[in-house]
């Protein structure tokens, strides 16, 4: 039975009724249904609507249709609308026609809205617990990095030495933001809607502190016509899902480039690599490409999202509908990514000499040098130009500036002094930033320590789910 044919004379245009149904893709929603329509069910026992048979009985059907769910076949129906209608009709034909008084007092506006909120919460957790297991790789290779160097870059040409490691947390910063910006989506997000009704507040004394606190939330939406049409929890969730994604994003694009045989600073995991069906000596780096192009599906997603509730007049309009979709995709895309992610992240090899070599050429230790002329009182735009025209001197010599000799320096500038040379080794360059949050070893292993820090709280913080 439709839930609601009585007032229509003629059936659905038969395509029309296909199209429009949603459950193809809201099945996923099942768990959340089931437990929203539990809570319902309680404050209807309440509210004096069902009895306690009647209550009991609407449990047990409830509790079946979960166990039943665990075989896909039962999924397989034609007729449901939508996950609401799909839980009626099995109830119904479970425990007869008590389980049509699930509906009452309530609206799909309210069901949906509580069913997405709970989907987006237990994914939010799920989400922060993959964002761990991928920052403590980052820790575990930063660790192990030790003191190897590579080049940094700034407009990708090379700028300083840094750590390894020091390249490495700089992701785990950027997951670190991202899955405090999912823990406060969560928050805000946290209320719920049940006895909202349609749009304009249930028509049964339904208890809706106690379904707030039964269902976990913290509490009851404040206004029933913004919590049937507020999407807003979505749109957040999305939008932060798209930022992680242009973070990953960016680690992918730079594991990829150098995997290049120009670069040859990584070796990409076999087991995260395909072959080319042509060219037999290729070995692709596809993860990463594919975390970069699910990037662009996200933010994809994430702008759908908000053009599908621009201008939408209040309350509930079908249209909401669309915003499903986009929310199981970026879900689903993002849970999929981060277990391979830290998969990858475990396996792929460093070449630390060769990251070395590149951070000894190219002058990286300029800025340095201009640092010791200033340290020698030298006001800091005539040292950058000193350090300038030994580098030029250099280019001509085709050497490093450490390899002039004093007196070839000395007619650059007097300032230069028999310690210089010492001044521009790696360590030498690597120390000089020692500042919180730079370069020198010592800061490193103090942020791979606050790392950790950060990391056990984060996993602290996941919320339980039973
Ligand atoms: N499947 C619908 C949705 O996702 C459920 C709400 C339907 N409400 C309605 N008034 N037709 O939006």
């Amino acid at each position: 039975m439709k839930m609601w044919s009585g007032r229509f004379r003629q059936p659905l245009d038969p395509e029309f009724e296909r199209w429009q149904r949603s459950f193809p893709y809201d099945q996923r929603l099942l768990p959340c249904e089931l437990a929203a329509s539990r809570t319902h069910a309680q404050a209807l026992k309440g509210a004096g609507v069902l009895s306690s048979e009647e209550l009991i009985s609407i449990l047990q059907g409830l509790d079946q249709i979960a166990a039943q769910a665990a075989n896909p076949k039962f999924l397989e129906d034609s007729e449901a609308e939508d996950i609401h209608h799909f839980v009626e009709k099995q109830l119904v034909a479970l425990i007869g026609d008590t389980g049509f008084k699930l509906h009452s007092g309530r609206s799909r506006n309210e069901q949906i809205a509580t069913d997405l909120r709970l989907y987006v919460r237990a994914n939010i957790d799920q989400l922060r617990s993959f964002l761990a297991d991928w920052i403590d790789a980052l820790l575990d290779r930063s660790d192990a990095a030790g003191k190897a160097v590579m080049p940094s870059y700034t407009h990708l040409q090379r700028a300083e030495p840094v750590l390894v490691a020091h390249w490495l947390l700089s992701y785990v910063e950027m997951f670190l933001r991202d899955a405090q910006r999912l823990e406060d989506c969560r928050e805000h997000g946290n209320l719920c809607p049940l006895g909202s009704g349609p749009v304009a507040g249930t028509t049964l004394p339904l208890d809706r502190a106690a379904m707030a606190a039964a269902l976990d939330f913290d509490a009851p939406t404040a206004n029933s016509i913004d919590a049937t049409s507020d999407r807003d929890f979505v749109l957040e969730f999305v939008n932060a899902l798209a930022v992680l994604a242009l973070h990953w994003s960016r680690f992918a694009e730079e594991m990829i480039l150098f995997s290049t045989q120009e670069f040859g600073f990584v070796q990409l995991p076999e087991a995260y690599s395909t072959g080319s069906s042509a060219m037999p000596q290729k070995k692709n780096p596809d993860l990463l490409e594919l975390m970069r192009g699910k990037a662009a599906r996200i933010a994809g997603q994430a702008n759908a999202l908000m053009i599908a509730v621009k201008g939408l007049p209040l309350a509930y309009n079908k249209d909401l509908q669309e915003t499903q979709e986009p929310l199981f995709d970026a879900t689903e895309t993002a849970l999929a990514v981060l277990p391979m992610a830290a998969g990858f992240t475990r396996g792929v090899e460093f070449d630390f000499a060769r990251m070395e070599q590149a951070a000894k050429t190219g002058f990286l230790n300029a800025w340095a040098a201009a640092t010791y002329l200033v340290r020698q009182g030298v006001p800091f735009r005539l040292a950058h130009e000193q350090t300038g025209k030994a580098v030029q001197l250099c280019l001509e010599k085709g050497c490093e500036i450490e390899n002039l000799s004093v007196a070839e320096l000395q007619s650059i500038s007097p300032a230069f002094g028999p310690d210089f040379q010492a001044a521009l080794s790696l360590e030498a360059v690597l120390d000089v930033h020692d500042v919180l949050g730079g370069t020198a070893p010592i800061r490193v292993r103090q942020a791979i320590a606050a790392g950790r820090t950060k990391s056990a709280a984060l996993r602290e913080g996941v919320h339980a789910h039973a």
